[in-house]
């Protein structure tokens, strides 16, 4: 099994109150991720088949404790990538979804009003409303207390004690200020919460960050990545991910989908059929108890992989000429 290599030490500043982040000394020692061959073999155990770039990313970001931007279109493998490399690695999954309005307190933290308003009323009613006894400071220090806090998914993973892959997903839908943000926690792992102090990460979690390549994303963040480019894979892949992924497929049928998926995205269609739509197909072959796809089997079941209906007329057109099956 691989597992991550623990990073500085964790530490607090200035925090009042119980603190799961103030653990002192470099949290636990952790199995070394000990070479690429093996980080190869983890992405297959867990059921993902990478390229070599891929494989090399995923060990240079643990070695040298570096985020990894995956961008490429829809369907490639992205999400997959962190969730296999939590899997092998026997770490915890913390995702931040992104999308546009995303703010602080759903990605960092917040404070739950609620629970607080009932908190003060609660100490209202025990004392009679006309009890003085205490002051605002200290009802104060209870309230932006740790029972009090929200921890949201980039808070979480930075001060979380155990080995964690955070998966920030779909990046390209943020505002640029909230890229900002995050840029702040990627480049020093730690948070400053005004009223508890600054929280410094246990372990530098294993951090993957995904774009469908929407809009570009600043230099600055980019700086901070090792950038890895993922792109449909060749043949070769595809047909050994759907042998993988879709029981019951026959190496004839992989084959035979590997490569008709591989024309239909030399077509210039508005929505090439991604990885998913692949297995998608296969798995639908499969259950129609088809082992072969000839002309008229590939039409009928093109929905499944194209979703657009000018693509399916080109593509259809596209398989009528080569005669294809
Ligand atoms: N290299 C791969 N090995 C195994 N499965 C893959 C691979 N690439 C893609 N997949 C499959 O394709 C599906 C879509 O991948 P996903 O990570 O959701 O795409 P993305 O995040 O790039 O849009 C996944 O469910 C996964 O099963
Ligand atoms: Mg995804």
């Amino acid at each position: 099994m691989v597992a991550f290599s623990t990073a500085p030490a964790a530490r607090t500043e200035g925090i009042r109150g119980p603190s799961p982040t103030d653990l002192g000394t470099l949290a636990g020692v952790g199995e070394v991720c000990a070479d690429i061959a093996a980080v190869r073999a983890g992405l297959a155990g867990a059921g993902y088949l990478a390229d070599e770039a891929t494989v090399t990313a995923v060990y240079l970001a643990e070695a040298l404790h570096k985020p990894v931007l995956v961008e490429g279109p829809a369907g490639t493998g992205k999400t997959e990538l962190a969730k296999a490399v939590a899997a092998m690695s026997g770490a915890r999954l913390i995702r931040l979804q992104c999308y546009e309005g995303l703010d602080e307190s759903r990605a960092l933290y917040e404070w739950d009003y609620r629970k607080q308003l009932l908190h003060i009323q609660a100490g209202q009613a025990a004392f009679g409303p006309g009890h003085r006894g205490r002051g605002w400071d200290e009802v104060e220090d209870d309230l932006f207390s740790e029972r009090f806090l929200l921890p949201r998914p980039l808070l979480e993973a930075i001060r979380a004690p155990d080995a964690v892959v955070l998966l920030v997903d779909e990046v390209d839908r943020l505002e640029v200020e909230t890229e900002a943000l995050l840029l702040e926690v990627l480049s020093d792992y730690q948070v400053s919460i005004p009223e508890l102090g600054t929280v410094r990460a246990a372990r530098v979690p294993l951090v993957f960050l995904t774009s469908n390549a929407t809009r570009e994303l600043s230099e600055a963040l980019k700086r901070r990545c090792l950038y890895l480019p993922l792109d449909y894979p060749d043949v070769e892949r595809e047909r050994a991910i759907v042998l993988a992924k879709v029981p019951g497929a026959s190496e004839h049928l992989a084959e035979q989908v590997a490569r008709l998926v591989r024309s239909l995205r030399a077509l210039d269609l508005h929505k090439p059929p991604s990885v998913s739509e692949t297995l998608d197909w296969a798995r639908t072959l499969v259950l129609l108890s088809i082992d072969h796809v000839d002309l008229e089997r590939a039409c009928d079941t093109l929905p499944l992989l194209l979703k657009h209906r000018g693509d399916l007329a080109k593509a259809s057109a596209s398989l009528a000429a080569s005669g294809t099956g």
